[in-house]
């Protein structure tokens, strides 16, 4: 039996391509799966291109291992640099991209180059194995073209999967014990099948048996609608979370990112969201040091982050991405300038975190268990904040009332109540 290895880079959208590769793989009865580089004879690499240092990583990865192993570059890299990695890995065995990656079996017997985009990944179900928390992509692609982003570009136009489609993924997931399941798309507020919007889509999978809890991300902030508000707000199994990246607080910086919004509408919606869903998390992703960012637009990002005080913020250094708008910008922030104001975010943002979470010691929490490590559960809550509960046996799967007895910026530890 041929044996695999899949090494993924970047989000979650490439973790779940990967798992349906692994699934794709499984379903060979010519393949098996090992948990690492020295056993496989083959090597996929799911590849992320959203950031340089992303694809610096990838391509050292890659140079490591293809002197001795058939690699397969796949993702996003392959996407958009297609033949050029050829000429740089001259014998790499396949090159497949994100459109083509549902054919990953036959591309490991075949090798060869398929990055042709007149095709969809996702439209065959694949049996998946069940984990207590799941992935479920509802569309591909992306439309908005945020100047700095090569998303568009190696995952191409918008496309909402079919909802039938989406259903019986999650009800077979469900069938396998998964419990949880997050919703992904790069910007899940404009789905729409056939007239059906991300709010429909929400009402009519939260009736799916034996799935508790459904999440999803990202949210683009100018898509955000009350009625998906008002919608999170009357059904319990839609989690209180919402991921909701602001990049910057400079309105100048927001304009020239084709954002698409202000700080002043991004506020508004935080606070609805926070009277209509009392309790609600929010989690935001910041850019720091686009071109033409000075220190008075880093201040403005400064003084959004203590005004609306997120639980949590995904901080990136910005870096120049081929055939984006940005790119044909001056990268004029210095790198010295850069790490100094990431650096800064994050501290003060660490700071923020652990007085929100701090604010939880003592209170009750409902926590779904997804896994039991030497006698230390880890669960999550509907807020999803991780929470680590020493001494109980393995409850995998199940959900628990556990009190908060300790608080970080990264995680919480409880103790079980019932
Ligand atoms: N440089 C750095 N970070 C980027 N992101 C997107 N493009 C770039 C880039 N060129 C960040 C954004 C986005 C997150 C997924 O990655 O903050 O929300
Ligand atoms: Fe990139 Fe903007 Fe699309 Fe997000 S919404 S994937 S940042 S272009």
């Amino acid at each position: 039996m041929t044996k695999i290895y899949i090494h993924t880079f970047g989000c979650q959208m490439n973790e779940y391509d990967s798992e349906r590769m692994e699934a794709a793989v499984l379903e060979d009865s010519g393949f098996t799966l090992v948990r690492n580089e020295e056993d496989a004879d083959v090597i996929i690499v799911n590849t992320c291109s959203v950031r340089k240092h992303a694809e610096e990583r990838a391509m050292s990865y890659v140079g490591r291992h293809v002197k001795d192993k058939k690699v397969i570059i796949a993702g996003c890299m392959a996407q958009s640099l297609k033949k050029d990695l050829k000429r740089q890995f001259q014998n790499i065995h396949a090159i497949v991209g994100t459109f083509r990656f549902d054919e990953i079996a036959d591309i490991i017997k075949k090798g060869g180059i398929y990055t042709e985009e007149d095709h969809n990944a996702y439209s065959v179900n694949i049996k998946r194995a069940g984990k207590v928390r799941g992935f479920v992509a509802i569309m591909q692609g992306c439309d908005n073209f945020c100047s700095y982003c090569i998303v568009p570009y190696v995952r191409g136009r918008e496309k909402s999967r079919a909802f039938a489609e989406i259903r019986e993924e999650i009800e077979m997931l469900a069938k396998n014990g998964t419990k949880e399941i997050t919703l992904l798309g790069q910007n899940v507020n404009s789905y729409n099948d056939k007239g059906m919007n991300f709010p429909a889509l929400l009402k009519e999978l939260a009736k799916i048996d034996g799935i508790m809890r459904l999440r999803f991300m990202t949210s683009h902030p100018k898509d955000l609608s009350d009625e998906l508000i008002d919608t999170m707000a009357s059904d319990k199994k839609l989690c209180k979370h919402f991921h909701l990246p602001v990049q910057s607080g400079s309105d100048k910086i927001l304009k020239a990112m084709n954002r698409k919004y202000t700080t002043a509408n991004y506020t508004e919606k935080i606070n609805k969201i926070r009277r209509k869903i009392p309790g609600c998390a929010i989690t935001t992703d910041i850019l720091i040091g686009f071109p033409d960012e000075t220190d008075a637009d880093f201040q403005d990002t400064v003084r959004l982050l203590e005004n609306i005080r997120f639980d949590d913020a995904y901080v990136f250094k910005y870096s120049q991405r081929p055939g984006t708008a940005a790119a044909k910008m001056n990268d004029d922030v210095s790198e010295e300038n850069k790490k100094k104001r990431v650096n800064y975010i994050l501290d003060l943002q660490k700071k923020i975190s652990e007085d929100i979470n701090n604010k939880l010691t003592g209170s009750e929490a409902e926590v779904l268990v997804y896994s039991v490590r030497s006698g230390e559960a880890r669960a999550i809550t509907d807020t999803n904040k991780r929470v680590y509960i020493k001494g109980v046996e393995d409850l995998t799967g199940q959900t628990l009332m556990v009190k908060i007895v300790e608080a970080r910026a990264g995680a919480l530890t409880g103790g079980v109540i019932k």
